[in-house]
């Protein structure tokens, strides 16, 4: 076995059972909901940006809906892995509709505000799971989740 074969191995070898990760696996779920729900408001803003911002904005609406749908995979794969059965429906927050650019930044800042939030209790739940490349998974969301973050605070400044 090559080391890229034994990274894949490890990648794909479980090693938590029971309660925590049954708790793991919910708050995988929590996760992926929230990015199924981020690509949908996120497509829909772009449809729907209007006037000079459109120029700006849409390619990063559409920029956004992309990421999350990485996020999704990189969390389903990690559910299906650890024998989780995923969610198929997007979390029920609701996406207002708006034609406002600012309240489409209002929207999309919550949206990051709270995968930031559950990408951060995911990590402490990770902490001493032997699996560390799901860990480093989850780190770099949750980083990408918080530059966003601060990226949307300043465009609405
Ligand atoms: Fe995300
Ligand atoms: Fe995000």
């Amino acid at each position: 076995m090559n080391a890229k074969q034994r990274r894949r191995a490890d990648f794909f070898s479980s090693d938590l059972n029971g309660d925590t990760m049954s708790e793991l696996i919910k708050k995988m779920n929590k996760a992926l909901g929230l990015e199924l729900r981020a690509i949908n408001l996120y497509a829909h803003y772009a449809a729907y940006v209007k006037g000079l911002h459109r120029l700006q904005l849409e390619p990063m609406f559409q920029q956004e809906a992309t990421e999350s749908m990485v996020h999704a995979a990189t969390i389903r794969n990690a559910i299906v892995k650890h024998g989780g059965i995923c969610v198929t429906e997007r979390d029920d927050m609701e996406i207002k509709h708006t034609n406002n650019y600012r309240d489409m930044l209002q929207g999309a800042l919550e949206t990051e505000e709270k995968a930031a939030e559950t990408y951060g209790d995911l990590l402490k739940m990770l902490d001493d799971i032997s699996d560390r490349e799901l860990y480093d998974a989850v780190e770099q969301i949750y980083l990408a989740e918080l530059r966003s973050v601060e990226e949307i605070r300043m465009l609405l400044e």
